[in-house]
């Protein structure tokens, strides 16, 4: 199957016109390269001028105080591939007379060079016959030969390099690497790609199929935990009890109102009281629940259960060693708790009466379900 004549033919004739396009200076493409790897190309146009011109040779760039390196950089992001592109313009100077080594094997023993910039740049900078595989492409490849396998297989990746360089044209590899990216960013994109206006569409197994937007085929995560957790808002003396969390960890030195987690099959109301007695020492009558609430970490997903609860008489400090604080609802406010305790501290907020009314001790306990 040959792509790479329509492939070129396409991109002779529809390829932007990027500033990196222009020059044949390796150095140049290189720092393309390099701010084009984590970066869309509209962002990183007015940041290639800037920084070329004030950094327009690899001796510029080596001899320049970080500082200025980065501040060049800044807005760009993901700095580790300013501080490398500098650190490898040292090397050039000191171990290749500075001027960047021509082949892909050389270029990626240079810092922050890996497969793909050496690929990107041996092809594009030294016409060097080296595959690129970066999103763009493994999505157009994937969908050409309708590669069911998740891409973030070892064996899969493999396979897309493999792919990916038996379809290079050895007469013009830079502009086939270039090609390929830009379908993958113009017409081949992850939503609603443009078969009909596609070079390649007669010789793609996910278009025959219909079905472009199957591919790549992503490894399914994990589903987010979700835990349930059962919270005590516990009034005593018209105050209410705050505890603070351990220093280390998710939410570290923050108050909350006590509870805990769930377990499989209790009702969250019986939860409540398990988890007050076991983790701070307190006996409490749970009575109504508060509106539930609903927070999304990054790992993990809660939905906490708030309980008015009523202290036990001679409960007023939890008997285990746990920093608490009996606050009036007003007071609650001056902590700093996190989000979701905030909402539960806002529905108390819009309790008429004070925080906790007397006729909530008088209602039969409810569970709710988890
Ligand atoms: N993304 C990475 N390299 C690129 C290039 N040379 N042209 C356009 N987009 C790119
Ligand atoms: Fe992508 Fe559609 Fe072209 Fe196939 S035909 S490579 S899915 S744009």
């Amino acid at each position: 199957m040959t792509v790479s004549a329509p492939l070129l033919a396409w991109y002779d004739r529809a390829r932007r016109d990027l500033p990196w396009r222009r020059t044949a200076d390796p150095y140049a493409i290189w720092v393309s390269e390099a701010m084009l790897q984590q970066t869309q190309v509209a962002t990183v146009i007015p940041y290639y001028h800037r920084f070329l011109q004030r950094f327009p040779t690899v001796q510029a760039l080596a001899a320049a105080p970080e500082g200025d390196v980065l501040k060049a950089w800044e807005g760009l992001g993901y700095y580790s591939r300013a501080r490398n592109l500098q650190k490898a313009a040292r090397v050039v100077l000191a171990d290749h007379g500075g001027r960047l080594p021509d082949t892909a094997a050389a270029l990626k023993t240079l810092p922050g060079i890996g497969p793909y910039m050496a690929g990107a740049v041996a092809s594009i900078a030294f016409g060097r016959s080296e595959p690129v595989l970066d999103g763009n492409v493994e999505r157009v490849l994937t969908r050409l030969f309708a590669i069911a396998d998740p891409v973030a297989g070892r064996a899969t990746r493999q396979h897309l390099w493999a792919l990916a360089a038996e379809l290079l044209s050895p007469a013009r590899p830079g502009d086939h690497n270039q090609a390929m990216m830009e379908l993958g960013a113009t017409l081949c994109t992850p939503r609603a790609p443009a078969c009909g206006a596609c070079p390649l569409s007669a010789r793609c197994r996910a278009a025959a199929a219909g079905n472009p937007e199957g591919f790549p085929c992503k490894t399914p995560r994990a589903a987010t935990p979700h835990h349930h957790i059962a919270v005590g808002v516990v009034a005593h003396g018209g105050r209410l009890l705050l505890v603070r969390r351990p220093p280390k960890g998710l939410l570290g030195g923050m108050w909350e109102f006590p509870g805990g987690r769930v377990a499989d099959g209790e009702a969250v109301a019986d939860g409540v009281a398990r988890n007050l007695r076991e983790r701070f020492g307190l006996t409490v009558a749970v009575a109504t629940p508060l509106a539930p609430v609903r927070h999304a970490f990054t790992h993990r997903r809660v939905t906490l259960h708030p309980f008015h609860c009523r202290a036990a008489a001679d409960a007023v400090a939890p008997r285990f060693h746990v920093d608490h604080r009996w606050l009036a609802g007003d007071a609650v406010a001056g902590l700093a708790l996190p989000r979701a305790h905030q909402k539960i501290a806002a529905q108390m907020a819009g309790q008429p009466s004070g925080p906790v009314t007397g006729q909530l001790f008088g209602q039969t306990l409810e569970a709710a379900g988890g």
